[in-house]
Parts: structure tokens; C-alpha cells; sequence
């Protein structure tokens, strides 16, 4: 029979578009294997991954999509789109099962990997036998955070958020307790009782494959594999296989070859290493009072800059859950702004090709929220980052990137997460003038070079994928 490996993403496109550059990483290792990935559909905008799937599905015959059923969901008061993601995810079980069955009556099946917010899917793996991977798109930071989260939740009663201290982890800095993802900032909310009880299960999985290399944190990935990290349970085998990166964009580029030119030309006029590039993710946002301080700061840092804008929030959340329209830039940004920067600053609306801008002679600095993709992307690019996270587990990613690899430096918010034109302009400053900006620049270029020598031949994170498909042909 033929050799499957399936692949569980969570719905959001970029854990799609991850698992999609996996399922061609193992297939340039064993090109005879069949991919399989299931995909699940969600009562909210995620991205719309249909292009995107037909895409991959035309060019890539050995990766094959299998479209689960939707689920129905129990009405919930739930604030955040990580406890909706994570019920559908659990009621999707049965069709989980369902659809492994039938690929294994024309499949043997080596594995079943999932992301962490999929974790419910091992009860089903292990049930039919399969072993269950995990893949975290984040780094070894936070999968050493991840591990040892049932040890700190047993070492208190309170919640994250009243705390106001010093978590120590090993194998990372310490972490401010408030800088805890939100849906674990409150003890009683039913997405902290998943967590909790998906980082319980780590010690059942046959493995984890992490999108990183060990140069980039290899504290944290020798923290991990001596067990410290589980105490009293076993360590699944940690696979640091990156750095792994989308080779197509999180949006159909046809759509946007004219914004992919403007920006490409616009810098190809810039002087090299000269402009600050910002840009904060696919559902990142900001408020109208926000964006303006930002224009503020960046006019008067006297720098050169690409800003991504994107509309403000209809109501208070930061996160899109919903297609947003173009901005209006006239009404949104400081008045003649525009012109006054004309000849130093490009803004664009929604949308820069990311990675092709990274790698740009012209780039030297990126302000970004720190989402593992965007980081992985600025290392590969050797462009060093001021780091302002929004959500998700970026506030651990800047503790990471400034205390530990010292790749970035803090954007530092006030209460509520504000960010002063003051504080904008001094980092940006920082960044592309003064020595802090020059030290991290510099490292950045040598981790650039040390994640092109982890994907070389005989290189770690080779290594690390051989061993791993090379654990499948004995079983
Ligand atoms: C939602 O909140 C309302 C009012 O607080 C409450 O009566 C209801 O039981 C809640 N629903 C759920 C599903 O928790
Ligand atoms: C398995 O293969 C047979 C023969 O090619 C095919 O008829 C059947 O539909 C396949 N089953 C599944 C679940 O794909
Ligand atoms: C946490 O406490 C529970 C209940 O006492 C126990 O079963 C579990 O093993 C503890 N876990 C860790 C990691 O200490
Ligand atoms: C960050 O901002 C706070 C006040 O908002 C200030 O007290 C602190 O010194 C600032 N830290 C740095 C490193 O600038």
C-alpha cells in the first residue's frame, strides 16, 4: 500500500498555508509519500483559503485536501475567536476519525500531525493506532513554555492576569505573568482549561516538529530535550525542522501584482539599508488614534519607511474576524502627512509583499507584531525588528526576540496597550541609526547565515527530517 502521512491544521489560513510548506518539506525528503490534509471550516472569517487550496491542489498532485463537515455550534458568550476555533476543533473529532479510516483502507498512514490547537485529535490517533506529531508553527520558546504550563497552573489558584509576577520557565527569560496569551490570561475561561489540558498531553505525542532551528534557540530547544521542561512525565522527541518559509503569499498575487509593483519599485529607488518597513499581520489593527500616532512618530524620526495601513476596528477588538475594506488614507492619517513624507515614505493600503520586501536591498529595519512567520521571515531576510505585539503569543514572541536572541527591540506600550509618537520615533530611531539598531542588526545577519547552514546538507534541521522520516520506514 501506499505511504500517507495526514496533516491537521487549525482553521486560520497561516496554520494552513504552515502545514501546506511541511507537507512539501517531507515530500522533497520521500517523494513517494501521499499527503493528505483535512481541513475544517469555522462560523468566522479566517481568510479565505479556497484559492489558495485549489492552488496547491493543481500544481501539488501528491498533496490532496479532504474537506471535513461542518460542525454546529453551541451558542457561547465567548469574547475571543480561540474558544470558537478550539470547539469546532473538538467536535470535529467524529469526522476526524472518519476521514482517517477511509484514507487507510487505500493508505498505510505513518502519522497524524496536528497543530497544538488540534490536540484534541490525539484521543482519535490514538485510538486507530496512528501515531499523533504535533507541529508548532511558534518557536522552542514556546514549546518549552507550553510544556511546563501544567507545573506553574498547579503552583498557584490565581489567574494569570491578577498575578502581577515572574513566571520562570526554564529554557526562556522570565515572562511578566501579563504577558501570558490572552485566552490564558483568566483561569476561568473555558479556552484556559483546553490549554491546560493540551499542554498536559505534550508527553503523548510520538513527536514534536518546531518551526525553527537550534542556533536560533538553542537554550531553549537543550532545555526541552533534557526533560527539564516535564518534570514528571516522559518528553516527546523535539524535530527542529525550519526555518520554513510560505514560498507563496497569504494572498493570491495576481490580485495584487500592482501593489507588489509599487512597492518593489518605490524601493528600488531607496538607498540601501535605508527604510523601516511596518507591517502588522493579516489580523492585526489598529485604532484611528493609533495609526496617527504612528504617522506622527515616523515623520518625525525623519526615516525612510513602508507602512502597511489597514482599517481600524469597527468596535474595540485588535483582531479581524471579518473582511476589512480598503482604508481611506485622507481621512484616516494626520492631515498632509502624506505630502510632507512624499519623498522619504510609501504607504499602502492592506497589503505589501512581505517577503519580497523583506529581502530587498533597500529594507534595513522591520516594525512588526512578532507573529512566528513575520520573525522567521525577517531572520531568513537578516533584517532586524522592532517588536509591538497585538495577540496570539507575540508578547512571549518579544520577550524572546529582545531577552534571548536579542533580534528585536521592545516597542514599548503604556497602559493599554498604547504607543506614544514619542515612543515610535525613539524606536525607530534606535533601530536604523544608533548602536543598539547596529549590535542587532548585525546578529541578525548571522542568524540569517546560521538558518541557511541549518537547511543545508548535514545541516540541524536536515538532520532533524531525516531522523523523523526515517522513523517511519521501521515501523
Ligand atoms: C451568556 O450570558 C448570559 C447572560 O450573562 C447567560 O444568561 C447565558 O447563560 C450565557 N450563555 C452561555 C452559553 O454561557
Ligand atoms: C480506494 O481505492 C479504490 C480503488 O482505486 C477506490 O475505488 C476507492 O474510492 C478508494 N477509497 C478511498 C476512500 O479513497
Ligand atoms: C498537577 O496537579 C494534578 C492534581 O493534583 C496532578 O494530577 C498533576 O500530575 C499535576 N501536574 C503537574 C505537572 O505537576
Ligand atoms: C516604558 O514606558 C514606561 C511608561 O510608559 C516607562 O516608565 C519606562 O521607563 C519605559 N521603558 C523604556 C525601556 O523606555
Amino acid at each position: 500500500m501506499e505511504e500517507a502521512i495526514v496533516l491537521y491544521p487549525s482553521p486560520p489560513i497561516g496554520h494552513l498555508i504552515s502545514m501546506v510548506e511541511l507537507g512539501k518539506l517531507l515530500l522533497t525528503h520521500q517523494p513517494c509519500l501521499s499527503i493528505h490534509i483535512l481541513i475544517t471550516s469555522v462560523p468566522y472569517n479566517s481568510g479565505s483559503t479556497a484559492p489558495y487550496i485549489a492552488g496547491v491542489a493543481a500544481t501539488i498532485p501528491s498533496i490532496k485536501f479532504h474537506h471535513l463537515p461542518t460542525v454546529t455550534l453551541p451558542t457561547t458568550n465567548t469574547t475571543h475567536h480561540e474558544e470558537l476555533t478550539l470547539e469546532v476543533l473538538r467536535l470535529s473529532n467524529p469526522h476526524v476519525r472518519e476521514e482517517l479510516l477511509s484514507i487507510s483502507e487505500n493508505y498505510t498512514i505513518h502519522g497524524l500531525i496536528m497543530d497544538f490547537f488540534c490536540t484534541a485529535a490525539l484521543s482519535v490517533a490514538k485510538e486507530l493506532n496512528i501515531p499523533g506529531y504535533q507541529f508548532c508553527s511558534s518557536g522552542a520558546g514556546i514549546v518549552a513554555i507550553f510544556l511546563y504550563l501544567p507545573t506553574i497552573h498547579n503552583s498557584t489558584t490565581k489567574s494569570f492576569k491578577d498575578l502581577n509576577s515572574l513566571l520562570n520557565f526554564p529554557g526562556v527569560p522570565p515572562i511578566q505573568s501579563a504577558d501570558m496569551p490572552l485566552p490564558l490570561l483568566d483561569r476561568h475561561d473555558k479556552a484556559y482549561e483546553y490549554f491546560i489540558d493540551f499542554s498536559t498531553r505534550f508527553p503523548e505525542y510520538a513527536g514534536v516538529l518546531v518551526n525553527t532551528f537550534e542556533s536560533l534557540e538553542a537554550r531553549a530547544v537543550k532545555t526541552i530535550s533534557e526533560g527539564v521542561c516535564v518534570p514528571d512525565n516522559r518528553t516527546p522527541p523535539i524535530y527542529c525542522i525550519g526555518p520554513l518559509i510560505a514560498t507563496e503569499g497569504r494572498k493570491d498575487d495576481t490580485d495584487h501584482c500592482n501593489g507588489k509593483l509599487e512597492c518593489l519599485t518605490w524601493l528600488d529607488s531607496q538607498p540601501s539599508e535605508s527604510v523601516v518597513f511596518l507591517c502588522f499581520g493579516s489580523l492585526g489593527l489598529f485604532s484611528k488614534e493609533q495609526l496617527r500616532e504612528i504617522a506622527l512618530g515616523l515623520e518625525r524620526s525623519g526615516q525612510r519607511f513602508l507602512w502597511v495601513v489597514r482599517n481600524p476596528p469597527s468596535d474595540e477588538k485588535t483582531v479581524a474576524l471579518s473582511a476589512q475594506p480598503d482604508p481611506d488614507l485622507d481621512s484616516l492619517l494626520p492631515e498632509g502627512f502624506l505630502d510632507r513624507t512624499e519623498e522619504r515614505g510609501l504607504v499602502v493600503k492592506s497589503w505589501a509583499p512581505q517577503v519580497a520586501v523583506l529581502n530587498h536591498p533597500s529594507v534595513g529595519g522591520f516594525v512588526s507584531h512578532c507573529g512566528w512567520n513575520s520573525v522567521l521571515e525577517a531572520v531568513c531576510a537578516g533584517v532586524p525588528l522592532v517588536a509591538w505585539p497585538l495577540y496570539a503569543e507575540q508578547r512571549l514572541n518579544r520577550v524572546l526576540l529582545v531577552e534571548e536572541m536579542k533580534l528585536a527591540l521592545p516597542m514599548n506600550e503604556s497602559d493599554g496597550g498604547f504607543v506614544s509618537a514619542a515612543e515610535v520615533e525613539k524606536r525607530v530611531r534606535w533601530l536604523m541609526e544608533a548602536e543598539e539598531g547596529k549590535l542587532i542588526r548585525e546578529r541578525t545577519v548571522a542568524m540569517k547565515n546560521a538558518a541557511k547552514a541549518a537547511l543545508s546538507e548535514g545541516g540541524s534541521s536536515r538532520v532533524a527530517l531525516s531522523e523523523l522520516v526515517e522513523s517511519w520506514k521501521h515501523k
